[in-house]
């Protein structure tokens, strides 16, 4: 039945089966300690005086904040987030969060097309994406990068694979930083990025790899985003690579609606929650929240050219 619809119309449904099995995965994850039981204190009830802290990495553009998505920023200016970086994942989501950027004071936005949703892309497809960071508060090229754990297909990680090449040689055309991500194709991804990404400057978010490779991006040039997987009891090398790293290449992001820190693993992820991991990288690190959010935030601002008023 698949052959019989266009590409395009192929491309969307694929995407949107995507979706659905990402979205499933995430209601489905195991909660390792239910919400409220502890009387937790959620992040913005906790005063955020002295605290700035940005979310270099979300996705707020979607379905997931369509109900709440001024109070969600409201919330997340309470728990001490100053700034919010919202990426597009697809040609449209890019659209969407231009307006975004636009629309609300702390928000800033990446645009590009995230490896699961990789199309042959035309110098067309070049130009929207270079039109768009003409527009306000439009700071990066993201979300793009290589994804071979919901990609088994060799002809699709291909096609990822140049993609990805050709949205790094667009934002170095541009001079703008690009959000990388990399899920289980590590081996590609220095590959990739010790040639044809020499020479681009950026962020490799949500880093999931060992303390090795997470040395050679440092070496590289490269910054290293945590999020919420930092705090959950299977956090495996994270703890070690966020208390070794310098502290001038860390950043803290949610990727929400994705990624929610504990105690709310399982649930709608959102900006404010950004606290929650960098508490836990604080407390990790043995700084105060507010020395760590303070340097966190200056690094977001100097790679991404944020002005956020502290
Ligand atoms: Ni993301």
């Amino acid at each position: 039945m698949a052959e019989t619809l266009d590409p395009g119309a192929r491309a969307a449904a694929e995407q949107k089966a995507r979706k659905a099995a990402r979205d499933a995965a995430r209601k489905n994850e195991a909660s390792d300690e239910p919400v409220g039981k502890k009387g937790i204190v959620p992040p913005w009830e906790r005063g955020a005086e002295g605290i700035a802290l940005v979310d270099t990495h979300a996705h707020i553009d979607g379905e997931d904040f369509e109900a709440d998505r001024e109070e969600t920023l409201s919330r997340a200016k309470r728990a001490g987030v100053v700034a919010v970086v919202t990426f597009g994942d697809t040609m449209e989501a890019s659209a969407r969060v231009v307006k975004l950027a636009a629309s609300y004071e702390p928000v800033f936005a990446g645009v590009g097309v995230h490896p699961e949703n990789a199309f042959p892309f035309t110098r067309e497809d070049d130009d929207r994406l270079a039109a768009w960071t003409k527009e306000k508060d439009v700071v990066a090229i993201g979300e793009i990068g290589l994804d071979y754990y919901w990609e088994k297909d060799e002809d699709k990680r291909a096609m990822q694979r140049k993609m990805f090449v050709r949205q790094l040689a667009l934002a170095r055309d541009l001079d703008l930083p690009v959000c990388i991500h990399d899920r289980e194709a590590h081996g590609d991804l220095m590959t990739i990025l010790k040639t044809e990404g020499r020479k681009n400057r950026g962020v490799i978010h949500c880093f999931s790899g060992s303390w090795e490779m997470a040395k050679e991006l440092l070496k590289l040039g490269w910054l290293l985003g945590f999020d919420g997987p930092l705090t959950y009891k299977n956090a495996a090398k994270l703890p070690e690579i966020i208390e070794k790293a310098p502290a001038d290449r860390i950043l803290v992001e949610t990727d929400c609606p994705y990624l929610s820190p504990l105690p709310y693993r399982g649930k709608r992820n959102e900006p404010a929650y950004v606290r929650i991991t960098a508490e836990r990288a604080a407390e990790i690190r043995g700084e105060s929240l507010a020395d760590f959010a303070a340097q966190t935030t200056k690094n977001a601002c100097e790679i991404y050219g944020l002005k956020v008023g502290i």
